[in-house]
């Protein structure tokens, strides 16, 4: 064989695969979906009815919680105010992974709990600056409606107390899903 069939061959083959794959991904029938998520994150650290426990600390000086770990079962709500209508809960745990600016590394999944996204989740994982006025977080799995989810988070402190304290975060997400 020469070499034109030879390429000739590979040409075929991949032409082959190309037709497979199309075939493949039209009886499987399903199709990438883009969500947005708009909600209120509650942070409570402190006081009655608290959301997060901070459960180790280094044995070190820090001003910005450098080797904290606290875990949280969080509300997530509709609107700024945590009285508003309940969407779900963030729960997992963040730690204090800045020594010179306020970070936290964050890991956390998010327990949807109204209409079509009851009982789905959504897991996030990443470094949060806090005092940054608007962060970026990414989405990296989920469950239920957002199997096999991927995106970003789009984050935003609305209200603050110096820590211990209480902290509404909202939240703006973006995720691709099946
Ligand atoms: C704590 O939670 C209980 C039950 O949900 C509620 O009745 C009470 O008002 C809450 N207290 C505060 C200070 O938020
Ligand atoms: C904490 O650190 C100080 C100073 O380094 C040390 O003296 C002390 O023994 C440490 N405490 C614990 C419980 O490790
Ligand atoms: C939150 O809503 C409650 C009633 O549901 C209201 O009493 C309270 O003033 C509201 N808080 C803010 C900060 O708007
Ligand atoms: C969510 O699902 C649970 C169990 O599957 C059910 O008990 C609950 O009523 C549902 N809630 C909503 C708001 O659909
Ligand atoms: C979220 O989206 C709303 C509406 O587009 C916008 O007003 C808000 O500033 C956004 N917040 C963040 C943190 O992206
Ligand atoms: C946090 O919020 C709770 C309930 O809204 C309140 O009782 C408490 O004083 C707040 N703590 C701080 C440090 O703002």
């Amino acid at each position: 064989m020469g070499k034109l069939s030879v390429r000739a061959n590979i040409a075929e083959i991949a032409m082959s695969l190309l037709v497979l794959l199309c075939v493949l991904q039209r009886s499987d029938g399903t199709k990438e979906k883009t969500t947005h998520l708009h909600f209120y994150f509650h942070d409570r650290l402190a006081g009655i009815n608290a959301t997060a426990v901070a459960v180790a600390s280094a044995n070190v000086t820090s001003a910005t919680g450098f080797g904290g770990v606290v875990v949280l079962d969080d509300p997530l709500t509709e609107g700024p105010n945590v009285t508003s209508k309940l969407l779900g809960r963030a729960q997992g745990l963040y730690a204090g992974v800045g020594q010179e600016q306020h970070v936290l590394l964050m890991v956390l999944t998010f327990v949807f709990q109204t209409g079509e996204y009851n009982g789905s989740t959504l897991t996030m994982v990443g470094n949060d600056v806090i005092f940054n006025k608007v962060r970026e977080l990414p989405i990296v799995g989920g469950s239920g409606v957002f199997r096999l989810a991927r995106g970003y988070a789009l984050l935003q402190t609305i209200t603050a107390a110096s820590s211990p304290g209480n902290a509404t975060v909202e939240h703006n997400v973006t995720v691709y899903h099946y």
